[in-house]
């Protein structure tokens, strides 16, 4: 079996050779290639060809899901900076801070469909299997981005509101990806099914994380700006535990800083970001990211095969709990 590293590097390989650069018009294809091009961890890719070598000794039946999902996710990606108002991502300028939002819009449109291409290239038998499968995790994404776009507005919201909306923007990505590589591969449903829960216990921990990330984490490593959540008044898990704790004049100070206006962004981060280490939100958050990791782990026992077939799996989960991008 592969590394996750030699896995990701074939899938780089394969991105690369996508002729985004030969389509026209240019101005909807350039900042396909783009974004395509700047990396990133691969991480959906990569999961959807280890579940497959998990159970048949290779990957490359499960590239084309592979791309389909690392297409979505790009995808998914612009359009989300748009309505984040984010002007960094994997170091460089995000492409509608580049080239506008239309170009956002659109290019983010052609690559759902772009997405479905890769996707409509799978073996015929399988797909009235994955295609619905992958149509259920499109529409989650949108209903988690709806849900995160309307608890930006919302004074209270719960912890569980805030699981239940990652689970639905995040983590049912990685889910699906272990899934379909997994039925790629041959795997009985059941086995497919665990892989789906280890998945939803990696992406819940993996957005906790990159939650974390937005507020301690290395700009020039991360390659995003720091802070673009509490700018927004985004319900991240710390902003919640913060809000339920935070009594009197901390209290005050949490209000009054979430009122701040864009013109005062650095001083709303720098309150906030003080209320946070103030009331240790974060050790927190890491604790319930510890959580779901130890859930994940307890899933892959679960699996009928060889358990030495699922150590990348199972070394994935520090990795990431470690990550600083
Ligand atoms: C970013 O995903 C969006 C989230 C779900 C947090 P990644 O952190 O996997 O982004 P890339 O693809 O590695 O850049
Ligand atoms: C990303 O959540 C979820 C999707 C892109 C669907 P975030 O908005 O937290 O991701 P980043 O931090 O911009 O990468
Ligand atoms: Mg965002
Ligand atoms: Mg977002
Ligand atoms: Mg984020």
């Amino acid at each position: 079996m592969h590394t996750f590293e030699e896995l990701r590097d074939r899938i780089e390989q394969k991105i690369a050779e996508q002729p985004y650069a030969l389509r026209r018009p240019d101005g909807l294809f350039h900042p396909i290639s783009y974004i395509l091009s700047l990396g990133g961890k691969r991480i959906r890719p990569t999961l959807t060809c280890i579940a497959c070598e998990m159970y048949c000794d290779d990957y490359l039946p499960a590239m084309e899901v592979a791309l389909a999902l690392e297409t979505y996710h790009n995808f998914t990606l612009l359009h989300d900076d748009l309505m984040d108002r984010s002007s960094m991502r994997r170091g460089k300028e995000t492409v509608h801070h580049r080239w506008g939002d239309n170009t956002a819009i659109l290019s983010g449109d052609a690559m759902t469909i772009a997405a479905y291409e890769h996707l409509a290239k799978v073996d015929k038998d399988l797909l009235p299997v994955l295609l619905p499968l992958f149509n259920q995790m499109a529409m989650e994404i949108c209903q988690g981005q709806q849900y995160d776009m309307d608890f930006e507005g919302r004074e209270e919201v719960t912890e569980e509101e805030y699981l239940e909306m990652i689970r639905l923007k995040t983590a049912v990505l990685l889910a699906t990806a272990l899934k379909m590589g997994a039925i790629v591969g041959g795997a009985a449903i059941g086995e497919a099914e665990i892989l789906y829960r280890y998945g939803i216990h990696v992406g819940l921990a993996f957005q906790l994380e990159d939650d974390l990330l937005d507020v301690y984490g290395d700009p020039i490593i991360l390659g995003k700006r720091i802070g673009d959540d509490i700018a927004c008044n985004k319900k991240t898990m710390l902003l919640i535990k913060a809000l339920n704790m935070a009594e009197g004049e901390e209290q005050a100070i949490l209000h009054e800083a979430l009122s701040m206006p864009e013109s005062q962004r650095e001083e709303k981060i720098r309150v906030v970001t003080g209320v946070y280490n103030r009331l240790g939100v974060r050790a927190l958050v890491e604790d319930l990211m510890d959580q779901h990791n130890t859930l994940a782990e307890e899933a892959l026992s679960e699996l009928s095969l060889d358990q030495g077939r699922a150590n990348v799996l199972r070394g994935l989960v520090n990795t990431l709990r470690n990550r600083k991008s």
